[in-house]
């Protein structure tokens, strides 16, 4: 029903744009005008229409550039440990650096993500992502705003907010796996909230290793996955297993896509790295960001901070790292990159 209403909406846009251009080239008057503007300023008439065509498509640019889309990014693997959390910080605080509005959601039950974000513990906020899903199951009730359930960041970023995970965000989760509808639309429709908002440029979901019951309905929201492997057979194993999991989805999400596969915790002296490293690659070749990022104990002691790596360290190679694949994976995402 969304989809077909956005689907309407992009018509009539695209339809105004057009009728938008026609006035603009009608504004330039009949034919005699056109010829007079040519004699005034010694360009042909071809070369002005096309100078009104392109004023007015970047206009258009401007608008939509201004406009939050709230691109929905989920990091997701059945294989644990591979840093999906770790990531998901780290994106969130170099986007946010860069200009841009995040919401993080954090859809692992008992999952730490507010607190690594400086959020202090547990408990302290009762507007959890457990509490969102029950709300909008809940039938024949007044729905609480979807604003009391973004948590500001502000110990990371003023741009990150967060819906946090609670410890019983796996009851939600059975919850929404016995409705087929809630499993279908549920999270889809939360994503359509939030975008009302026009508040958040990314929308970014952590994800636990529980493909069936806790990641399925969040990728029936999801426009990119992103992967992290390490160097192990398992990861890559995971990796594929995540990949094929995918495949299912994309008659329920023709957004869906896979932005990429990145290896994390690499150090190339390491025989580890030497022997799986190649193989990742002819596995999932062009789907390989090219930016490796290294392994770091700055990584663990951030997280005992509670602060994102590229926030305590910036300046360290995996901080510098990470900044490399999230230009990588924007320009995917906006289309400059076409290898994947
Ligand atoms: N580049 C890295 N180098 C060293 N340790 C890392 C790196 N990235 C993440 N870690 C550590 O690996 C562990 C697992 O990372 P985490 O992000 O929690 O993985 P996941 O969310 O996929 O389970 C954490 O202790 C984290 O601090
Ligand atoms: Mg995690």
């Amino acid at each position: 029903m969304f989809k077909l209403l956005l689907k309407l909406i992009n018509r009539i846009t695209a339809y105004v744009a057009h009728v938008n251009l026609l006035c603009c080239l009608l504004s330039l008057g009949n034919a005699a005008n056109l010829d007079e503007m040519s004699r005034k300023t010694g360009k042909s008439t071809t070369q002005i229409i096309n100078e009104v065509i392109h004023r007015q498509y970047a206009k258009e640019a401007r608008t939509m550039d201004l406009a939050h889309h709230g691109t929905v990014i989920t990091f997701a693997t059945i294989k644990g440990g591979t840093a999906k959390t770790t990531s998901v910080t780290a994106f969130a605080d170099v986007l946010a650096r860069q200009g841009k509005h995040i919401l993080v959601i954090d859809a692992v039950p008992r999952g730490r993500l507010a607190i690594l974000l400086g959020l202090t513990s547990e408990g302290s906020y009762k507007n959890t992502l457990k509490a969102l899903i029950n709300d909008r199951l809940t039938a024949n009730s007044e729905h609480l705003d979807i604003r009391t359930f973004l948590h500001p960041a502000t110990q990371t970023s003023s741009r990150i907010d967060i819906i946090p995970s609670d410890s019983r965000l796996n009851d939600a989760f059975t919850r929404i796996n016995e409705t087929v509808f809630a499993r279908a639309a549920l999270f889809r429709n939360i994503i359509e909230e939030i975008r009302a908002l026009d508040k958040y440029d990314y929308i970014i979901f952590d994800t636990s290793s529980e493909l069936h019951r806790e990641v399925a309905p969040v990728l029936i929201a999801t426009d990119h996955v992103i992967i992290p492997i390490e160097p192990s057979v398992d990861a890559i194993s995971g990796a594929k297993m995540t990949m094929k999991f995918m495949e299912k989805f994309l008659p329920l999400n023709a957004n869906l896509q896979l932005l990429g596969i990145f290896m994390t915790k690499t150090n190339k002296r390491y025989k580890s790295f030497r022997q799986t490293f190649p193989q990742s690659q002819k596995t999932f070749d062009k789907h390989m960001f090219h930016t490796l990022l290294p392994i770091r104990q700055d990584a663990v002691n951030a997280a005992n901070r509670h602060v994102p790596v590229t926030k305590k360290c910036p300046r360290n190679k995996l901080s510098q790292k990470y900044e490399e694949l999230v230009a990588e994976a924007i320009s995917r995402i906006e289309g400059q990159d076409t290898s994947c």
